[in-house]
């Protein structure tokens, strides 16, 4: 992966906690975090006293050239939201200078924990559709802005391989949005449904409390029937 052809962008924790509609009972959870990127999930649960590992691609990558990345594209990434305002709902973040803020922060929070993180094995440059985990090493798997939003970039084979790939290192599994980036549904959501049920995975469409890009407002939660 060359880090100029990435756009890094990070949520903050109570996005997570809502995009997954995550209890506390959830967050004392082994967590494995799937393309978190420059989210502070990670840090926050850690200072919480949580157990949390990431893993993405952009974790080859030192602080500073994250860094660079993020503020290289800040701004064309603020002028996008811009053009296409009215594809949000302004409620969570009132305008584009508070969501800007509020990244910000969550990406700095990021940047100062990322190289200790890294030391203590919390941020492994690890990419979908295969991970060197040994099964069920995490009670919970979170998977946000990456499966169904990017259903243009990966197809459907990659979205099976991953989502069986998840389920074998974690007994649950949360996705979300199921919306593609163009705000339509994924056409891979049916095809990963039939094969779940094939497999004796439960899954399950969650209406969920975080609702910023109209129509991105449920998650997918997956587990083992038998
Ligand atoms: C839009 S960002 C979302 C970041 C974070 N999850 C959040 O919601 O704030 C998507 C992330 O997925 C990562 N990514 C891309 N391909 C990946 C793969 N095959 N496996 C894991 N992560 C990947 C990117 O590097 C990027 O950090």
């Amino acid at each position: 992966m060359k880090l100029a052809e990435i756009v890094p962008w990070g949520r903050s924790g109570e996005e997570y906690r809502r995009m997954f509609n995550l209890t506390d009972a959830d967050l004392g959870k082994r967590i494995l975090g799937v393309g978190d990127g420059p989210a502070s999930f990670n840090a926050e649960q850690i200072t919480a006293g949580g157990s949390v590992v990431s893993i993405d691609p952009i974790y080859a990558f030192s602080a500073q050239e994250i860094e660079k990345r993020v503020e290289a594209t800040y701004y064309t990434v603020i002028e996008n939201v811009q053009k296409e305002e009215a594809q949000y709902n302004w409620t969570i973040f009132q305008n584009t200078d508070e969501l800007g803020k509020e990244r910000m922060k969550a990406m700095n929070q990021f940047l100062t924990d990322y190289e200790t993180g890294k030391q203590q094995g919390r941020y492994l440059a690890y990419a979908l559709p295969n991970l060197p985990f040994p099964d069920q090493s995490f009670e919970l798997a979170l998977c946000s802005h990456l499966l169904f939003l990017y259903s243009d970039h990966l197809s459907e084979a990659f979205h099976q391989t991953a989502i069986q790939e998840l389920m074998r290192v974690a007994n649950e599994v949360r996705i979300f949005p199921l919306i593609s980036l163009a705000g339509s549904p994924s056409p891979h959501l049916s095809p990963v449904l039939a094969a779940c049920e094939a497999n004796y995975i439960q899954a399950e469409i969650v209406n969920v409390p975080y609702h910023f890009q109209k129509g991105a407002y449920q998650m997918l939660q997956l587990s083992r029937t038998a």
